[in-house]
């Protein structure tokens, strides 16, 4: 009572005051009127506040506040500077209407919202006006033609929509304009052209439209243009190669067709020219050689065809040159090769032939160099690392031959190597320990000789080492190779290899370990249970002896154990049974023996994985009592039992013979089951949705939705069924090969499909506990959301980066994600989109030429919706799902607001340890959803970025 009471006093003292107070300091009192207005939330403005009692006339306390200035004697404002001070509210415009004097108002990088105050554009005497990074939203207001001093207006990523401002071209003195970033749409008023000053332009990142107006090549002064990231109609004007003065042209991304207009060449000042991601077609202009200050070229995707003009030669300056994802060919001019400034050579994707300029290198110090997935012949240039700094190399998908000696046995700067399916031959020159930084290797699919590199144990950066597919390399398994602290992937399958495998001793980050089809003799040591990472063993038609280490059952993320056609022998260890990572286990052709270990998880793997081991018993082979009893059992009981059986099989071979006599004229129905699980028949399929029981028939479910289903074997399965036409049947049967090839234990498992000439079933296992979408709102602890976050990661990054060529997901959203009875997530539906396009008739774009290689240009846009969907999932889990379809309006939110908001939906408090986790996992989302697809991280980096985050320690229930 005590305190209200004094509060209302002080209310009632201080209300009484101020007027006095402010009398002759109207600034000071519009500031303070403004800090009680806008939300303060860090204290940013704590030191705004008028000393009670104090009143020297002709002062303005303001002066010494934080972000204001005044004149030299403190009697005019001329600068408000509240620029990063996590503001946030509404901007009330009428505390602005005293700063008649003010020169330079900046209000950047806050999240002041809604509209921006008009009474702003009577400040007449502005010189700058920056608003960057808000939140201001609704339409740029009407009036800014009164700041006739105006120099910068920066109003860069915020929410403004509606017309961009026209009147912004009656501004005289105007240099800066910048209004990128926001949702403006319509299209670049002509008037744009008249600016006198304008030096910077920047338009890019909004939802204009309408042709690029020509008026726009009057801007002689413009040195920096900026237009892209926007759906324009039509092409390039040619009036562009009038703007004599500019340095820096972007129009990426900007939807244009059309061919380049050879006028840009007079554009002698420009370094830097950015087209990629548009329609254009045609040929480069030859008079691209004009411009000799040019110094970073790209063109990439798009379809231009044509060769690199040899008139590049003339291009002193240039050092990025980018042309990937075109359609261009011939060979690539000698003259490239001279070029002094050359750092960057993007080609990758292209038809070019020939080799590579054989001085490649000499001249200039070249970083990266792609010019995979082409028809390139010939050796790598023998100079091509002599600069000392190439740290990517990527050649794969050509048919290079040769040796790598000179070129790159020493080139100790790499970081990245793919040569894979090319023709190189020779031994492997590599001198690891000459390669402190190199991480990624890939070697495979070429014709390689003279063993495994003996060294490689000494390249101690490296991460991923692929020589698969070189059938004459030869060589064993080097004993250290494993002990690389972060080496993730060894494939060496079908190299011919012998020997035996080296111990396992400190082996952490070992995901995959792929060495089938070799000639691999010993036992599997059972140190390999060091390898706590390991999420892959295939080790497949070898010679391998020796029992089946138990330690492999308790490896936590082992999801595909291959074993099949060597000569392990003793039983299946006990603890497999428990094994619930496994996804797939094939022990078929060895010498195993005793019973199959119980465990839902090793019957689902059907009778494949098993099969080939003549002592090996239990469900899903015949049953171990059996097998006793049909050894020594009397011959009469086998008669009887015999007879039964016959019996049996006449019954079901007459119903069967009903049933296809029914099912007949739609065609014959096939049912494929994939590698290591149950082989149903279709039969088994069809019937489960013709049931007897009248009732409860079950209809098949309807083209594109799923159902629930009990086969007669007894296995719940979820049914999808998809019609198609017998023309694109074969295409899309190679697809569901490939999705039920896909295993990975973040996915749901395709269990097979069946198919007749119109429809397929596609059957997956059936996961009970129901969908991220239903389960959102529960209450989830973070180590929960941890795990679900991973998991989908993980899944999505198999998808995108395990599977060749990369599968998009297609239609990932929280509905998609299901849990298994562990609550593990599984993503289902993956690639289903792609499958009912294929099945509408649309066929070319995915299964072109181009798909051999790794970056299919429609696959591409699929993989970065993903991450844009990812993005979009991690928001909604973390924000319970407060936040859905929340990718574009969070991109110019401030991110401090958004964490907190998050932390308080999560119950984190500020202070907490968990606050660095939820940032990090908040800014992985915010990279995911970016705008712009080609900002985006690609899986594999995204996933990187989690594995950075702690693993929460306690494990928790939904
Ligand atoms: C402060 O300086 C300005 C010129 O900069 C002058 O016009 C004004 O009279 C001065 N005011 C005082 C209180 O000295
Ligand atoms: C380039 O500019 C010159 C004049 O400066 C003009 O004569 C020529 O036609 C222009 N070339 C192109 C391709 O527009
Ligand atoms: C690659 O080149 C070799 C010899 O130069 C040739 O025999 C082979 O057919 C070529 N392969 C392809 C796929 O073009
Ligand atoms: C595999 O290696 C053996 C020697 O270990 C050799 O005799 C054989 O020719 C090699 N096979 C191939 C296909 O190179």
């Amino acid at each position: 009572m005590e305190i209200f009471h004094c509060l209302y006093l002080i209310f009632v003292f201080s209300s009484m005051f101020i007027p006095l107070v402010f009398a002759n300091d109207p600034y000071s009192q519009a500031l303070v009127g403004l800090k009680s207005h806008v939300i303060d939330d860090f204290n940013s403005l704590d030191d705004w506040f008028v000393p009670s009692g104090e009143n020297p006339p002709g002062k303005i306390y303001a002066c010494s506040w934080s972000g204001v200035k005044c004149n030299k004697n403190n009697s005019i404002v001329v600068g408000l500077n509240l620029s990063t001070k996590g503001l946030a509210g509404e901007l009330p415009g009428k505390y602005f209407r005293v700063f008649n004097e003010l020169l330079d108002l900046n209000l950047s990088q806050n999240s002041f919202s809604g509209q921006f105050p008009v009474e702003i554009f009577n400040l007449s005497n502005l010189r700058s006006l920056d608003i960057s990074r808000n939140n201001f939203s609704g339409h740029f207001p009407g009036g800014l033609h009164s700041l006739q001093n105006l120099v910068v207006l920066d109003a860069f990523s915020n929410s403004f929509s509606g017309p961009l401002p026209v009147e912004a071209s009656q501004l005289q003195n105007l240099e800066v304009l910048n209004l990128a970033g926001s949702y403006f749409s319509g299209p670049i008023p002509f008037q744009y052209g008249s600016f006198k000053s304008l030096e910077f332009i920047h338009l890019a990142g909004n939802f204009l439209n309408g042709k690029i107006p020509p008026e726009l090549g009057n801007l002689k002064t413009v040195t920096h243009m900026e237009i892209g990231y926007n759906s324009y109609q039509g092409s390039i004007p040619w009036q562009l190669g009038n703007m004599s003065e500019i340095q820096y042209l972007d129009i990426a991304g900007a939807n244009l067709s059309g061919s380049i207009p050879k006028q840009l060449s007079n554009l002698t000042k420009l370094e830097s020219l950015f087209l990629f991601k548009n329609h254009l077609t045609g040929k480069i202009p030859w008079e691209f050689s004009n411009m000799k200050a040019l110094s970073s070229l790209d063109l990439s995707d798009n379809q231009l065809s044509g060769p690199i003009p040899e008139s590049f030669v003339e291009l002193k300056n240039l050092s990025l040159l980018s042309l990937m994802y075109n359609q261009m060919s011939g060979t690539v001019p000698e003259g490239l090769a001279q070029l002094p400034a050359l750092e960057i050579l993007f080609i990758w994707n292209n038809f070019f032939s020939g080799s590579l300029p054989e001085n490649l290198g000499r001249n200039s110090k070249l970083r990266w160099v792609d010019v995979s997935t082409n028809n390139f012949v010939g050796s790598i240039p023998p100079d091509i690392c002599s600069g000392g700094v190439l740290f990517k190399l990527i050649l794969f998908s050509n048919n290079f031959t040769g040796s790598l000696s000179p070129s790159i046995s020493n080139c100790s700067s790499l970081v990245r190597l793919r040569l894979e399916d090319n023709s190189f031959s020779g031994e492997i020159p590599l001198k690891f320990s000459h390669f402190p930084d190199i991480s990624y290797i890939d070697l495979s699919r070429n014709k390689f000789t003279g063993g495994f590199p003996t060294d490689i144990s000494q390249a101690s950066k490296l991460e991923y080492f692929n020589v698969s597919n070189n059938p004459e390399l030869g060589g064993m398994i080097t004993p250290k190779t494993w002990s690389l602290p972060q080496l993730q992937n060894v494939s060496a399958s079908a190299c011919n290899i012998t020997g035996t495998l080296p111990p396992f001793k400190s082996c952490k980050a070992l995901t995959v370990i792929e060495l089938k089809m070799n000639k691999l003799s010993g036992t599997i040591p059972g140190s390999i249970s060091n390898c706590q990472a390991l999420e892959r063993i295939d080790l497949a038609n070898n010679k391998l002896t020796g029992a089946i280490p138990e330690g492999l059952a308790n490896i936590p993320d082992l999801g595909v154990l291959d074993l099949s056609h060597n000569n392990f022998s003793g039983p299946i260890p006990r603890n497999f049974g428990n094994c619930s990572s496994l996804v797939l286990l094939n022990v078929s052709f060895n010498d195993i023996s005793g019973s199959i270990p119980s465990g839902k998880a090793l019957k689902l793997m059907g009778s494949n994985a098993y099969v080939g081991n003549p002592r090996l018993c239990g469900a899903p082979l015949q049953s171990c009592a059996a097998s006793i009893f049909g050894s020594k059992g009397s011959g009469k009981l086998t008669l009887v039992l015999l007879l039964c059986i016959g019996v049996v099989m006449f019954i079901a071979a007459a119903l069967f013979g009903v049933f296809w006599f029914r099912r007949g004229s739609k065609g014959q129905w096939k049912m494929v089951s994939f590698l290591g699980l149950p082989r149903f028949k279709a039969t088994d399929v069809l019937k489960s949705f013709n049931s007897t029981g009248a009732e409860e028939a079950m209809q098949p479910p309807q083209s594109g939705s799923i159902c629930k289903v009990v086969l007669p074997t007894g296995i719940t399965v979820s049914v999808k069924t998809i019609k198609w036409g017998a023309k694109g049947m074969k295409v899309m049967e190679e697809f569901i090969m490939r999705l039920g090839n896909a295993r990975h234990k973040n996915l749901i498992r395709l269990l097979g499909f069946c198919h007749n000439n119109h429809q397929a079933y596609l059957l997956y296992d059936y996961l009970p506990n129901g969908n991220l979408s239903e389960k959102i709102r529960l209450k989830k602890d973070w180590s929960t959301k941890y795990r679900i976050v991973m998991g989908i990661a993980r899944g999505l990054c198999f998808l995108h980066h395990d599977c060749y060529p990369a599968i998009p997901h297609g239609d990932l959203k929280s509905s998609n994600i299901v849990f298994d009875e562990n609550m593990e997530p599984h993503l289902a539906e993956f690639g289903f989109k792609h499958l009912t396009e294929l099945a509408n008739g649309s066929i070319p774009a995915t299964v072109s030429r181009r798909e051999s290689g790794e970056f299919n240009n429609a696959i591409k846009e699929e993989l970065y919706m993903d991450i844009y969907g990812f993005g979009e999932i991690i928001l909604e889990i973390l924000s319970n799902g407060r936040l859905t379809n929340a990718g574009t309006s969070i991109q110019s939110k401030p991110r401090d607001g958004l964490l907190r908001e998050i932390c308080s939906e999560n119950e984190v408090g500020l202070s907490s340890s968990l606050q660095e986790d939820i940032k990090l996992i908040l800014d992985v989302a915010l990279l995911c959803t970016r705008t712009t697809p080609c900002d985006r991280p690609s899986m594999d980096d995204a996933l990187k970025f989690l594995l950075r985050l702690s693993p929460p320690s306690k494990t928790a229930e939904l």
